[in-house]
């Protein structure tokens, strides 16, 4: 059976994964969506052509992870393709949050991403496919968003040396850096702060980042950067000096920008 596992598949990206997937993939058997709302899987799994199996889990919990495993073990199921987008971000400066929320980012960004992946690869095969949700916030520290930007620096940087390792097995891993998507994530991250006001203007709706994420995958891509202020905001963070970028934005933050 080939299946592709999607997590954070009930809202945002991993819904609209999940979606467009449906569509173009006729040789995939099941669908296995994961996230911890089941109502809002059901809905998903409804408009799904495809064949769908749940699991409204917290991702962040070990018990999870081992029985998805064991439910691809089971099923003697074959990954044709793992989509890690489940995920949440905090703005507001480090100090004044809770420390619960700041080291649940790292859980479910970092940890419950690496230990799935790390479980899902032996059931892989020639021509499979990893997607990682990592963000723009991966290509430079960001006062006010600091831990959520240092764990998706580690989801780029994992990824990226993982698509190398995997290169020779015929498995490619591509690391999905989108800036701003309209999605319920917002909802979340502006809780706790704000962010600079020149990212509500650089703002892209999720099925122009899943399509272009779905094409960079196709072609064996490690990285896709949606929108032309995003690329250059990328090409920005490797040539100048971050100490003049993060001074910078301290300079727009102050003026409202
Ligand atoms: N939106 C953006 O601007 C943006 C930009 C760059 C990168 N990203 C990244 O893209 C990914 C998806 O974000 P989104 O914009 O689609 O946000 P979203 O709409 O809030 O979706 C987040 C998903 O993660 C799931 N989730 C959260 N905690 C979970 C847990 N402990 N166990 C299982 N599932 C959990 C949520 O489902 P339940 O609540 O039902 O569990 C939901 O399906 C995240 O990794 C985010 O960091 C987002």
């Amino acid at each position: 059976m080939n299946i592709i596992v999607i997590t954070g598949a009930s809202s945002g990206i991993g819904r609209e994964f999940a979606r467009q997937m449906d569509h173009y993939f006729s040789t995939i058997d099941e669908f296995w969506l994961v996230a911890r709302s089941q109502d809002k899987l059901e809905a998903v799994a409804k408009l799904m052509r495809h064949k769908t199996r749940l699991f409204p889990v917290d991702i962040t919990r070990k018990e999870s992870l081992e029985a998805l495993e064991n439910a691809i073990f089971q099923h003697n199921a074959v990954v044709r393709m793992l989509i890690n987008c489940a995920g949440y971000g905090i703005m507001g400066s480090f100090c004044e949050q809770e420390l619960a929320l700041e080291a649940g980012m790292i859980r479910i960004n970092c940890e419950a991403l690496t230990d799935l992946t790390h479980r899902v690869i032996p059931y892989m095969r020639w021509g499979s496919r990893i997607i990682q949700m990592a963000s723009s916030a991966a290509f430079l520290p960001q006062p006010g968003f600091a831990v959520y930007a240092a764990t998706k620096a580690y989801v780029l940087s994992f990824s990226r040396a993982l698509g190398e390792e995997l290169e020779n097995a015929g498995i490619y891993v591509t690391s999905v850096c989108p800036g701003p998507v309209d999605t319920p994530f917002f909802e979340i991250a502006e809780a706790t702060g704000t962010t600079l006001g020149i990212k509500k203007y650089t703002m892209v709706d999720e099925k122009r980042v899943v399509a272009l994420a779905l094409r960079d995958s196709y072609y064996k891509r490690p990285m896709s950067v949606c929108s032309l202020p995003i690329k250059a905001f990328h090409v920005l963070s490797k040539g100048i000096p971050q100490g003049v970028i993060l001074k910078l934005m301290k300079q727009m933050k102050k003026k409202g920008l």
